[in-house]
C-alpha cells in the first residue's frame, strides 16, 4: 500500500476515534460513592474475618489499597455515609439516589461505583434498580472480609466494579453487583451466606456475567423493566410509607399483623411458608388490615420461586397482592415505591409482574 494512502488512512482512524471520544489512552470518569460496610473495616490482626469493626477507613483509604485503579479510570470520589449497612434506612437510599442522579447528569462521567455493606447491600441495589433516571452503569460492591486481613477480597472487587462502571457493555442494563467476579442484576440477587466470598447469588436466574481480566462477560440481560423505564423516580421523592415484613412459620399468629399496624404500617409483606401460604389466624388478620386500607403482599420464606397470584390463596377475593419471585426484603422496597403512587391492589399487582 502506498506511503502516502498509508498515512491518509492513519489520519481518518485518529480523527474518527477523537470524534467518538474514543482514544487510546482516554480513560473513563468514574464516580464513587462511598457509605461505610466491610469493605472499609478493619481489626487489630490481619486473620480477623469476623467480629471486626466495619466502616472506619475514609474512601480515599480505600481506594488507595487499589494502585491499579490508576491504570483504568480517573476517579471522583466521595464519603456519602460512614456506616455498617444493618444501619442503612429509607432516609438514607433517597440521599444516595439523589446523590447518584446527579452525579450521572455529568456527561463527563461514565457511571457510578457505590462501596456499601454487604447485609442491606441487595436492597439499596433494588431500590437505585427502581429509581435511578440513566442507562449509565451504577454498580454496588463491597466485601465479606475487611480491609486488613489476609486475602481481603474488597481491593478485586473494587477494581472489578470501577472497570465495570467504566464500560459501555454495563450500560442500560440497570443497577449491577459486582462480588466475587460475578456480574449481577440489582433485582434477582441476595445475600446468602454469612461469611462466604461468593456469598451473592441470584438463585432463580444466576449472574448476569463475570469480570474477567478487567472486562465484562455478559450472558443474560435483566427481564423486567428498570432505571428509564420506571414509573418512580428518586428525586420526586421526600419519604417512602412504611412498610413492614411479617415471617412466617409454625405457630406465627395475627400478633404479627397487630404490631405492624400499631407501629403505622401503610403496606405489610408477608414472608409466608412455601408459596406464601397463611395461617388460617393470619390470614384473617390481614384481611381486616386490607379492609381498613393497608397493601398486602404475600412472599415466600423460601428464598427462591414464584409466589403465585391466587396460587392457594384466594388474592382476588382478599384484595392480596402476590409477590412474583420477589424476596419479602425487595417486595418491601417495591410496596412502598407503588404506595407512592397508588393504592389500588390490582395497579400494585401489574408492577409486581412488570418489575
Ligand atoms: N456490618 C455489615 C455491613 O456493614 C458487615 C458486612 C459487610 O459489609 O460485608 O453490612
Amino acid at each position: 500500500m502506498p506511503t502516502a494512502l498509508r498515512l491518509l488512512l492513519a489520519l481518518l482512524l485518529l480523527f474518527a476515534m477523537l470524534g467518538t471520544g474514543l482514544s487510546a489512552d482516554k480513560k473513563p470518569l468514574v464516580v464513587v460513592l462511598a457509605t461505610g460496610g466491610t469493605i472499609a473495616g478493619g481489626a487489630d490482626s490481619d486473620t480477623t474475618t469476623i467480629g471486626y469493626k466495619a466502616a472506619v477507613f475514609g474512601v480515599d483509604r480505600v481506594l488507595a489499597s487499589v494502585p491499579a485503579l490508576a491504570k483504568v479510570a480517573d476517579i471522583r470520589a466521595e464519603q456519602v455515609f460512614q456506616l455498617a449497612s444493618e444501619n442503612m434506612t429509607p432516609a438514607h437510599w433517597l440521599i444516595l439516589g439523589k446523590r447518584v442522579n446527579q452525579a450521572l447528569k455529568d456527561p463527563a462521567v461514565s457511571g457510578v461505583v457505590i462501596t456499601h455493606g454487604t447485609d442491606t447491600l441487595e436492597e439499596t441495589a433494588y431500590f437505585l434498580h427502581l429509581t435511578v433516571k440513566s442507562d449509565k452503569p451504577v454498580v454496588l460492591t463491597g466485601s465479606m472480609r475487611p480491609a486488613t486481613a489476609i486475602s481481603a477480597d474488597g481491593p478485586l472487587n473494587l477494581y472489578n466494579a470501577v472497570c465495570l462502571a467504566g464500560t459501555a457493555e454495563a450500560r442500560g442494563k440497570g443497577v449491577l453487583i459486582l462480588m466475587n467476579d460475578a456480574i449481577l442484576s440489582a433485582r434477582d440477587t441476595t445475600k446468602t451466606n454469612t461469611f462466604a466470598t461468593d456469598t451473592f447469588r441470584a438463585p432463580d436466574s444466576g449472574p448476569l456475567g463475570f469480570m474477567q481480566l478487567g472486562r465484562p462477560l455478559f450472558y443474560r440481560l435483566p427481564a423486567r423493566a428498570h432505571t428509564l423505564a420506571t414509573e418512580f423516580a428518586v428525586d420526586a421523592l421526600t419519604a417512602l410509607p412504611q412498610v413492614e415484613i411479617l415471617y412466617g412459620y409454625a405457630g406465627s399468629n395475627a400478633s404479627q399483623v397487630t404490631s405492624a399496624l400499631a407501629a403505622g404500617a401503610k403496606g405489610i409483606v408477608n414472608a409466608g411458608t412455601g408459596n406464601g401460604s397463611l395461617p388460617d389466624g393470619t390470614k384473617a388478620a390481614l384481611a381486616q388490615a386490607r379492609a381498613r386500607g393497608v397493601l398486602v403482599v404475600r412472599s415466600s420464606r423460601t428464598g427462591s420461586g414464584v409466589v403465585t397470584r391466587n396460587g392457594g390463596v384466594d388474592d382476588d377475593a382478599l384484595g392480596f397482592v402476590a409477590a412474583d419471585n420477589l424476596t419479602p426484603q425487595k417486595a418491601r422496597i417495591l410496596l412502598a415505591l407503588a404506595l407512592t403512587v397508588t393504592s389500588d391492589p390490582l395497579r400494585i399487582q401489574r408492577m409486581f409482574d412488570t418489575y
